[in-house]
């Protein structure tokens, strides 16, 4: 391969490459992506048989050590990340300074960042064990934390982690207010919200996994790093795609009001864009929306739900897909066009729909921050520009001016 760092030292040439469409940024062993052709691995497994047959939590140690764990490795790492579900009791106390009305995803960023606080002066990150602990932490401490913002959001008192739940009924748990809920610990709903986490569980050098190695390569704490994947997933044109989806779908409302909307979308005056339709790196239906769409319609029906929003969403893809705009674009549904549907039908309120995704991307970010660190030629990361302001002046004082 060209060394382009050496083509830098000998000759001062580097390249433009806004949004990075063509740099790769390292080199990784855990998630394969094949845009053209819809493809989608993780550690060499096809998306499509782990969200078949796996489970997120044994999808996250795959992602952190590259194999599939035998029984007695999983119950070990799911015992481990059982134990340290808890969260300290000032990240309470934390929450509270926080504005009723204030977004989960606001809280969800600022407490995970603290968590800094709490742990960093025992982190070595030259050190794998400390490494794998901070992993086991994030994994397991952020649905307690992102269930306890969520209820503070709404005025509820925090529920602690029920231990002798799997960790998505012990998430389930900990959002809902009525013991007697029948989601709660609705097996259908755990089911559908573990293969949600493992179709979210990472995605290569996305926007939020790029920004987590690019805070890493400077040595901050995994803590810090993963807050700063938390703020960049939150943006509309990546993670915060599906609660912006839903609220389209609202406004939509009506699948005979499909046809105008997706004109405004293709009018680029409009500024307005199919929320949940594209891809940097899909230029074929996204496979996770693939099997998001398939499941969508079991989900609904197994927990009696039906939601008109279903039908707009199913016409608005008919519309699009068949409108030459989308078309010549390669416009499809991705990841983030479905999920939302599931995420209503469990009762989850959409403010809370990124936090999801950051629930289940955590496994990803720790991953790839663990990758970074094991990794020799990583170096701090530190992209070039194309200066376009003014020439050398000179100062003139402020009475002058
Ligand atoms: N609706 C209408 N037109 C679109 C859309 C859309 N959703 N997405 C892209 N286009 C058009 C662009 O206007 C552009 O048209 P042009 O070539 O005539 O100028 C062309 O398709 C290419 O779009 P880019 O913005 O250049 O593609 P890019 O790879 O930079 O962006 C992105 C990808 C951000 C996902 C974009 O498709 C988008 O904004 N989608 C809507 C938001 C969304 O769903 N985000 C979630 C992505 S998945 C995830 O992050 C988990």
């Amino acid at each position: 391969a060209l060394d382009i760092g050496k083509l830098y030292r000998d000759t001062g040439c580097f390249t433009y490459d806004p949004g990075f469409m063509s740099t790769a940024s390292c080199r990784s062993a855990i998630t394969y992506i094949d845009g053209d052709a819809g493809v989608l691995m993780y550690r060499g497994y096809p998306i499509e048989q782990l969200a078949k047959q796996s489970s997120y939590l044994e999808v996250a140690y795959l992602l952190l050590h590259g194999e599939l764990p035998n029984q007695a490795q999983f119950d070990a790492f799911d015992n481990e990340v059982t134990h340290h579900s808890m969260m300290h009791e000032s990240i309470r106390h934390f929450l509270r300074g926080f504005h009723h009305d204030a977004h989960p995803m606001a809280m969800v960023c600022a407490s995970i960042a603290s968590l800094s606080a709490f742990y960093h002066d025992k982190i070595d990150i030259e050190n794998p064990e400390h490494r794998r602990l901070a992993a086991v932490r994030l994994i397991a401490k952020m649905p307690t934390i992102a269930a306890a913002c969520y209820r503070y959001s709404v005025g509820w008192p925090m529920r602690f982690p029920r231990n002798n739940l799997e960790y998505c009924t012990r998430f389930l748990h900990m959002m809902f207010e009525v013991p007697s809920e029948p989601l709660e610990l609705s097996p259908t709903a755990a089911k559908a919200l573990d293969l949600l986490f493992i179709l979210h569980a990472d995605h290569e050098q996305n926007a939020s996994t790029s920004t987590v190695r690019l805070v890493g390569s400077t040595g901050a704490n995994p803590y810090a790093s993963v807050a700063a994947g938390i703020a960049a997933l939150w943006g509309p044109a990546h993670g915060g795609a599906n609660e912006a989806v839903l609220k389209m779908l609202e406004e939509i409302g009506d699948a005979k009001h499909v046809d105008s909307v997706v004109a405004k979308a293709k009018d680029k005056n409009s500024g307005f864009r199919l929320m949940g339709f594209g891809h940097r790196i899909y230029k074929n239906y996204d496979p996770r929306a693939a099997i998001i769409r398939e499941m969508t319609h079991k989900v609904l029906a197994d927990l009696g739900v039906s939601d008109p929003l279903l039908d707009v969403a199913l016409e608005l893809e008919r519309v699009a897909l068949k409108d030459d705009y989308f078309v010549e674009r390669k416009l499809y549904p991705n990841v983030d066009f479905y999920s939302g549907l599931i995420y209503k039908a469990l009762n989850i309120p959409k403010e809370m729909f990124t936090v999801m995704f950051a629930i289940a991307r955590t496994s990803g970010w720790i991953a790839h921050w663990i990758e970074q660190h094991e990794t020799a030629d990583t170096k701090i990361g530190r992209p070039r520009q194309v200066y376009t302001g003014a020439a050398k002046r000179d100062y003139r004082p402020i009475t002058t001016r």
